[in-house]
């Protein structure tokens, strides 16, 4: 891409009602811009990394079995009625009326939409285990939008449902969504602790929340240190295999919410050098509820002894927008953020020091085209900014490499190249500096 093509509003001034740094970075490298309370445009750099973000999470879901479908934003209220539910949801629900008088709602989750469809198709264990995702918007209307993101109205959820024939099953598809969802924050660069959960509306008494500390997080979280250190399986962990040894190391030290934080058991189990009081932020949550949508709602499934019986389900969800400022929470300096590699909006940055200079623009073209022939997804800056506005707009939107390109370094034959994370620069000949990217 090239920046005098692209659309990217930065802002100078840092945005008055930011209050964490997250939201004012986000406003200020042009990625959102706030329509209504709580609802927000992605402008192309937030939306770049939206997509990254989501993608991760679907190759994820994927590689753990769950199947991706799309289900309307829009739901009859009618069939919130089934499960009890609609009255129960109170203010937070969007409510709706079409022309017909009809009642809708904006989905908050889509626990009862999902039961709707399995119920619709499957009547046999020998269908199952069926795990079914989708990654929509969805509508809270929270009391207090804010923090940009992090606590949206409208907000985009990936949420899974898995339908099993009994429990011991649910309990292996809820292990397989817990190994992914370690393996799906680490590949952002996140580390996401498992903690103990209250399981609220959604019901059930099986949960986690995973949480990414940070000072700015809502929650208040209880914790042992060494769960810090855990190792998260790698690509090849075996999701048709026994993942209990794996969910039991995550959850055998302590680490809970404040809602069910218990300070004896606490005190007993984890030493106090240990023990880490923090703040964090509920980047995903997992439930595993049994019948508690299957059988107000009537999903059955015939077992192998021909007995019908609700069938056993879980939802896991993840907050897709609220990870791009958790990220940023966890991955910033004074000067802006700094993306991991994974989630990036683009590779590299190429700054062209001095647009008009025939030698500059055409070593600026040779990386443009390498580097987007390497699959590294370059952003070439070839406006007439001077270049101090350039090297502060790199920064602020932190791509992770810097490709720095003038006449003088050029008439000795060299480029720079600047590590965003560390800072690090090196000076040297093109062919190396692209070779260095990995292009
Ligand atoms: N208002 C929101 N804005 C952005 N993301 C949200 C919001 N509410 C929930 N999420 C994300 O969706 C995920 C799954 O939804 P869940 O029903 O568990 O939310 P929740 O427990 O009500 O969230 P919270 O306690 O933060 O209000 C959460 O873990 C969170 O990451
Ligand atoms: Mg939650």
């Amino acid at each position: 891409m090239r920046l005098s093509r692209y659309f990217l509003p930065l802002l100078k001034e840092t945005p008055a009602e930011a209050q964490i740094v997250s939201h004012r970075l986000m406003l200020r490298a042009g990625m959102l811009r706030q329509e209504a309370a709580g609802i927000y445009a992605w402008l192309p750099l937030g939306h770049r990394v939206l997509q990254k973000v989501e993608q991760i999470v679907r190759e994820e879901m994927d590689r753990a079995g769950a199947v991706e479908l799309l289900m309307p934003t829009l739901q009859l209220a009618d069939l919130w009625r089934e499960s009890g539910r609609y009255d129960d949801y109170g203010a937070e629900m969007l409510r709706i009326t079409d022309r017909h008088e009809r009642e809708l709602l904006y989905g908050p989750t889509n626990e009862e939409m999902i039961t709707e469809i399995f119920r619709a198709y499957v009547r046999s264990y020998k269908a199952l285990p069926k795990n079914l995702y989708h990654i929509q918007w969805k509508f809270r209307d929270e009391q207090r939008p804010r923090f940009g993101v992090m606590r949206g109205r409208e907000f985009l959820m990936k949420d899974a449902y898995s339908f099993d024939v009994d429990e011991a099953a649910g309990k292996a598809a809820y292990n397989r969504m817990f190994v992914a969802y370690l393996r799906l924050f680490k590949r952002m660069g996140l580390s996401a602790i498992p903690m103990k959960a209250e399981t609220g509306p959604i019901g059930g008494d099986l949960s986690h929340e995973f949480i990414v500390l940070a000072q700015t997080g809502e929650s208040q979280v209880f914790l042992d240190r060494r769960m810090l250190d855990l190792p998260v399986p790698g690509e090849d962990v075996d999701y048709e295999g026994d993942l209990e040894p794996i969910v039991t190391d995550w959850t055998r030290l302590y680490a809970a919410t404040e809602d069910v934080h218990d300070a004896d058991r606490y005190g007993r189990e984890t030493p106090e050098a240990d023990q880490i009081t923090a703040r964090g932020i509920e980047v995903g949550q997992t439930f595993f509820f049994g019948d508690k949508y299957s059988k107000p709602m009537k999903a059955v499934v015939s077992g192998p002894d021909g007995v019908e019986r609700p069938v056993q389900m879980g939802s896991y969800g993840v907050g897709v927008s609220r990870l791009l400022g958790a990220i940023i929470e966890a991955s910033h300096d004074e000067a802006g953020i700094i993306w991991p590699d994974a989630v990036a909006p683009f590779g590299v940055g190429i700054v062209n020091l001095r647009p008009g200079d025939a030698a500059t623009d055409r070593a600026c073209e040779e990386a443009y085209v390498a580097l987007k022939q390497g699959g590294k997804e370059p952003l070439l800056d070839d406006t007439d900014e001077r270049p101090g506005g350039k090297f502060a707009a790199m920064d602020l939107i932190g791509l992770p490499w810097q490709l720095i390109i003038g006449p003088r370094g050029l008439a000795e034959g060299k480029v720079e190249v600047k590590r965003r994370a560390s800072g690090e620069r090196h000076t040297l000949p093109l062919v190396e500096a692209l070779s260095m990217m990995g292009a």
